[in-house]
């Protein structure tokens, strides 16, 4: 995990919150508190029978350890997983496909947005993919550049662009730290925005979050998938 400069942080924080936005209102999930994102995939992976997973971003392998298939691929260019690469560089010479992709890498817009549409590329037909840290409770969880060590970056923002697109079908769960759903299909519930994604703030998604991220919970997930 990133070890977060004490000066930098200050300086962030004070950018962040004189340049870009400053907004205090939290909001309020309902995250199960005994079912997390492992419990997620291993439900995934008998039901579908998957064999083959990709995991962007392994940090001390919390999730990658925990993963009960042979064909595992776990990319990070610090630490965990099996492949010491970013997931940049992975993707440009990697020639395998998968039927589960966990994105978890670096926390921006635009990486995750990338992470994504690589992933896409080399999904299987019946795959899924999964994103995490896509709901944050407050605006300094979401702050790029990064402030806080508790963070999500603003992922969420990938999710809203992604949700435009006709060609991916694209839900999140309210589950630990809010986990996206993607699908290769067609899009069943294409997002109509307004605004530029660069000019959407926290404020924007504090009031529109279950319409822009197309939030369900546990129980609809395992109706739906
Ligand atoms: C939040 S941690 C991952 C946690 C883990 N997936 C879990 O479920 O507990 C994020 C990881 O992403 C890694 N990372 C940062 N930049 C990356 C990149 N460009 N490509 C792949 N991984 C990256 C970091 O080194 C860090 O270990």
């Amino acid at each position: 995990m990133e070890k977060l400069n004490p000066l930098k942080k200050i300086f962030n924080k004070f950018y962040y919150e004189l340049f870009i936005e400053n907004f205090k209102e939290k909001v309020v999930y309902d995250f199960p508190q005994d079912y997390f994102r492992w419990d997620l995939i291993d439900y995934l992976i008998k039901k579908y029978d998957y064999k083959d997973y990709l995991e962007i971003g392994c940090d001390r392998d919390q999730l990658f350890s925990r993963i009960k298939l042979k064909n595992k691929i776990g990319v990070d260019p610090y630490s965990g997983g099996n492949v010491r690469k970013t997931s940049d560089d992975f993707f440009l010479e990697n020639n395998k496909s998968f039927d589960l992709v966990f994105i978890d890498g670096l926390h921006t817009y635009a990486q995750v947005k990338k992470d994504i549409l690589n992933s896409v590329k080399f999904l299987n037909t019946n795959g899924i993919i999964l994103v995490h840290d896509c709901l944050p409770d407050t605006m300094s969880k979401q702050a790029v550049p990064r402030y806080k060590m508790q963070w999500n970056g603003d992922v969420w923002k990938a999710i809203v662009d992604l949700r435009q697109n006709p060609d991916l079908d694209i839900y999140t769960c309210e589950m630990d730290q809010g986990i996206g759903i993607i699908k290769k299909r067609n899009n069943t519930s294409i997002l109509k925005l307004s605004t530029e994604i660069e000019k959407l703030k926290f404020k924007d998604y504090f009031n529109n979050y279950k319409e822009y991220m197309r939030v369900i919970n546990l129980d609809e997930f395992k109706k739906k998938f």
